[in-house]
């Protein structure tokens, strides 16, 4: 198989920041994905329907002609009002919110101390079938870095499950085995996005022969075995699983530093280095669902009704985008991948 044509993806899990860089990064995503899931981590996080309709806005303006709808998200924080919520939901600007535990990753700090705090928002969300979207990570500085998922499952997802039982809940960028179960075990509320870097590197691809800042992403990634359990996830071609980039651009400087930023920038290459695992998996006709198919289903969306058409065709990835301005490295730099998008 040399070509392959999908319905137009989307990309339920995505950081467009904003000004320049989203300027820069807002068409390397619009140039194959229909839609996404835009994440909420703004300085100051986006925690109003004003904030979420004024985005969006700023976001088609950065898309400019091409066909792509920005789906917004709220920023939950421990005092955030149920009622805001409701009216952004009911008004279509805001499709779900976004539970960052505080202080778990790169713009963070307002998250929720305790999910407690937001039980009143959560009862209101399961009541209108609003879906949440958790980064799944303890905070807790007695959790060693490559447990705090796997912890986070058994302290706050489990019981949050349990006492919503209505709740449409998405894991977002899981990274282990546990999570692949845990989500496989959880009915159909229950879903899971899966990144197209942690389905090819594992902790090794960031400490062995010196330290990759650009391989560094929250949640780290693990083990190869935790791979292996992602990639095996994807390939039954479950609905449970769906593509979510988690595309995080974050300025050279500010990962090649010694307190580099958590996030990979995926965008420009994330179909492709899909695709590629897809086909090393020996189930690209599985990247359909997977892609383009299981997302709006969760979401209770039709798929979009184009189709894209990627190529075996050999190339090379640039080793850095826009070096004189927004001075990116993207995941896949310097490297060849197999397949691209042709149409
Ligand atoms: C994201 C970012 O930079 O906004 N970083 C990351 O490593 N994934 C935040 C997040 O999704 O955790
Ligand atoms: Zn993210």
């Amino acid at each position: 198989m040399d070509t392959l044509t999908i319905r137009r993806p989307d990309d339920w899990h995505l950081h467009l920041r904003d000004g320049a860089m989203l300027e820069l990064v807002a068409p390397a995503t619009a140039r194959c994905f229909g839609r996404a899931i835009v994440m909420p981590n703004l300085v100051p996080p986006v925690t109003t329907v004003a904030a979420a309709r004024a985005y969006r806005d700023r976001i088609r303006a950065a898309v400019g002609d091409q066909p792509f709808e920005p789906l917004m998200t709220a920023y939950l924080t421990d005092t955030i009002d149920p009622e805001e919520i409701a009216r952004g939901f009911e008004e279509g600007v805001l499709r779900a919110c976004k539970l960052y535990p505080a202080g778990a990753t790169t713009n963070s700090d307002r998250g929720v101390s305790d999910v407690a705090r937001i039980h009143p928002v959560l009862e209101r969300m399961a009541a209108m079938g609003m879906p949440l979207l958790v980064h799944g990570e303890v905070v807790d500085a007695e959790v060693d870095i490559f447990d705090r998922e796997k912890v986070f499952l058994e302290r706050v997802l489990a019981p949050t499950l349990e006492r919503f039982p209505d709740l449409k809940v998405v894991l977002e960028h899981i990274t282990t085995a546990d999570s692949v179960a845990f989500v496989e075990a959880g009915g159909d509320r229950l879903a899971a996005t899966v990144t197209a870097h942690h389905l090819r590197i594992d902790r090794n691809d960031i400490l062995v022969g010196g330290i990759k800042p650009h391989m560094y992403c929250l949640p780290v990634a693990k083990r190869r075995r935790h791979k292996e359990a992602l990639r095996a996830a994807v390939a039954t071609g479950s609905p449970k699983f769906f593509l979510g980039t988690d595309s995080a651009p974050h300025a050279r400087p500010a990962k090649e530093s010694a307190c580099g930023c958590a996030g990979i920038y995926s965008a420009p290459v994330a179909l492709e280095s899909y695709a590629q695992t897809f086909d090393e998996l020996g189930c690209l006709d599985r990247l359909e669902g997977f892609a383009s198919l299981h997302g709006p289903a969760f979401y209770g969306l039709e798929p979009n009704a184009e189709t894209i058409t990627l190529e075996r065709a050999p190339h090379r990835v640039p080793e850095r985008i826009d070096p004189e301005g927004q001075d990116l490295t993207p995941f896949h730099a310097g490297e060849e991948l197999t397949w691209r998008v042709v149409a």
